[in-house]
């Protein structure tokens, strides 16, 4: 399955276009099926409706689990490193981890949980989150895990969305020198959910808990009434494997729906590729289970493939800046996956965390979530890989399940902030504005992909039209991704960043809409418009106008309740960096607001606003020319 020069994969990439359904079905006989497909694709983006493997049965744990006994079961499957490193990390065979999974499967099984059932999972970094999520798809439970940092309001929409029926959470979480109390915020949201039948509780921080009498359970208690044998329940390739939200220009988020089959293939096939794992290697990825980074390449995408994947509990910066060079000495990381946000935060300390420390073990260095800047690559490249191991900028999304363009290590020759080439299977294309191609090479455009994959979305959950209208409908028979792209002279792709009203701060991807409407939310505001704005270490900062007309003198105290809000209605994550009172908003006749005109503003570049004429009140960006000056 692994590519191994750059001639292969001309040729792989060549074959993977002219024969999709055989390139497909080559791949995915590396898998453990139950039954084999009768179909390999069946698609249209009109609809949309696409089916991979279609008459298919397996399991994804037996592939990430059962798979591997044989010859690998004392190999470890999840090494954890903890939050405080004065304690011990835990390592889980895959004979182990097997036996964990099957237990909370029947755990699940045992508190009403059936195949097809909605289960939240709203957990730290431990291995319980990667054992939660695989007794899910053992028993065919939909999971629809929740970042940590997400406010009881965000767990409750996405709760109710689903009409989950289960919660497994902790008591706590460990953050750096922090504590979450992860089961208080359950508490709050749960006043909400109707569906809720039972939480399940792990004892973590060991922190004080309510445990409501009928519906709370420990964890560990449970686990002693089960055993360890659970069948792996049969699965279509097309049944769904999990739900995940992820934020768009408008709404609500989004439940971007992955199936069973399809997910599996393209994570496993991606892993092994692009980060050229062999047998034995640590791996690392440092991102959180609760984003797709995690569920494909911390938990589906190693695990299938047999790798020993590290999953650490707390953050770049604790208990210092050299935290995430004394878990590669300590555990002899051989690939490091992690975001520019990190990079460019632990650059900021300068060199002095990174000396002393043993990076030898490296051997591939993995770039997601953002575009990487020049510096930040260099720096990732010479301070960390010591100009000795490839730089894999991996551009994907929530809703590709998998790394779509980026190098393979060792086969793709690298250029510093560019995404290289699309892997074998994907078939980028510029458009322009009116959905025309844009050929040639030395070209900008916005990225669509015309033909499908295996790790695509289906569908998003309860209501499919909105995933036409978002993905579908923009540019006929095009999946539309949402980001601006570069081809340079070289045929290289180079992502510039979102067309749309979302903004990508440190990774995480907030739509502008979402944190209007918790700022509109805070009495006392009438409106809001929200932009994102270059920020050196976030990537992109928020920046928030709000009109709120009775602001007395004390403007920082309102600006704290603001954060407040938004804090309660979202999460810590969608707090604006920067607000600006205004009396009124740019906006058009038509009462459209001119966020160009915020753009500028909020980049502090007002020289050339372009066009302002169509504005109903040109006054107003005086205003806020000449407050945004005094920010
Ligand atoms: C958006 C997707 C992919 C997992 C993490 C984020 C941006 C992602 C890159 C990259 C430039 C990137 C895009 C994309 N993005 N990777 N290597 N270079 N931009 O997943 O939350 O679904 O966000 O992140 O704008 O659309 P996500």
């Amino acid at each position: 399955m692994q590519i191994n020069s750059f001639e292969e994969y001309q040729e792989t990439y060549q074959k993977s276009i002219n024969q999709p359904e055989e390139f497909w079905a080559g791949i995915a006989s590396n898998f453990l099926w139950k039954k084999k497909w009768d179909h390999v694709l069946s698609w249209n983006f009109t609809t949309p409706d696409i089916k991979w493997f279609e008459g298919a049965k397996l399991n994804i744990t037996e592939n990430c689990l059962d798979r591997h006994l044989a010859e690998n079961g004392d190999t470890p499957a999840i090494v954890w490193e903890p939050n405080d490193p004065e304690k011990e990390s835990i390592t889980l065979t895959y004979r182990v981890l097997h036996e964990q999974v099957c237990r909370f499967a029947n755990v699940l099984k045992k508190n009403g949980v059936q195949k097809g059932d909605r289960v939240c999972i709203y957990m730290p970094m431990v291995p319980e989150l990667a054992v939660a999520v695989l007794a899910c798809a053992r028993i065919g439970a939909v999971h629809s895990v929740v970042f940590g940092g997400f406010s009881a309001k965000s767990i409750a929409d996405r709760i109710n969305d689903a009409a989950c029926k289960v919660v497994v959470t902790a008591d706590g979480a460990f953050r750096g020198n922090k504590q979450i109390q992860l089961k208080e915020v359950i508490d709050d949201a749960l006043i909400g959910c109707p569906t809720i039948e039972k939480v399940i509780v792990l004892t973590h921080t060991r922190t004080p808990v309510s445990m409501l009498k009928g519906r709370d359970c420990w964890w560990e208690d449970e686990i002693k009434l089960v055993d360890s044998n659970c069948p792996a329940e049969e699965m279509d390739a097309e049944d769904m494997l999990f739900i995940l939200y992820t934020s768009g220009s408008t709404g609500k988020p989004k439940g971007v729906v992955h199936t069973c089959g399809g997910y599996m293939v393209y994570a496993g096939y991606t892993f092994s590729n692009v980060f050229n794992y062999q047998p034995g290697e640590v791996y690392f990825c440092t991102a959180d289970i609760g984003w797709i980074t995690g569920h494909s390449y911390i938990v589906y995408g190693p695990l299938s493939q047999g790798a020993t994947t590290l999953m650490f509990e707390g953050i770049p910066t604790y208990p210092n800046a050299s935290r995430f060079w004394d878990i590669v000495e300590k555990h002899q990381v051989n690939i490091l996956y992690t975001a520019p946000t990190a990079i460019r935060s632990l650059m900021g300390f300068g060199s002095a965390p990174v000396q002393g420390k043993d990076l030898s073990s490296l051997r591939v260095l993995g770039s997601v979530g953002e575009p990487i800047n020049e510096e930040a690559w260099h720096w990732f490249d010479e301070e960390i890989g010591k100009k000795n191991c490839p730089i894999v900028d991996t551009w994907w999304q929530t809703e590709t399940g998998g790394i779509m363009i980026s190098p393979i290590a060792f086969v793709t020759p690298t250029k510093p902030s560019f995404a290289t080439l699309p892997l074998p299977g994907i078939q980028p294309i510029l458009v322009d504005e009116q959905g025309k191609e844009i050929e040639g090479n030395g070209v900008n455009g916005n990225l669509c992909i015309r033909f499908p994959w295996p790790g695509m979305l289906r569908t998003t959950y309860g209501d499919h039209e909105r995933c036409r209208l978002t993905y579908f409908s923009t540019y006929e028979n095009l999946y539309f991704t949402g980001d601006g792209c570069l081809r340079d002279k070289d045929g290289y792709y180079r992502i510039t960043g979102r067309v749309d009203d979302v903004i990508n701060v440190s990774g995480h991807r907030i739509g502008t809409a979402e944190v209007e409407n918790a700022i509109n939310m805070h009495a006392g505001v009438i409106e809001s418009a929200v932009v994102g704005y270059p920020h050196e270490v976030k990537g992109q900062g928020i920046f928030a106008f709000v009109i709120y007309p009775g602001l007395s003198k004390d403007e920082e105290l309102t600006r704290k309740d603001i954060l407040q809000t938004v804090t309660r209605i979202i999460g810590a994550i969608a707090k604006p960096d920067k607000i600006l009172f205004v009396s009124g908003l740019p906006k058009t006749r038509s009462g459209k607001i001119m966020r160009r005109i915020l753009r500028k503003v909020a980049e502090g570049d007002t020289s050339n606003l372009g066009d302002i004429s169509t504005l109903l009140d040109p006054a107003v960006v005086q205003e806020i020319i000449g407050k945004s000056r005094q920010l």
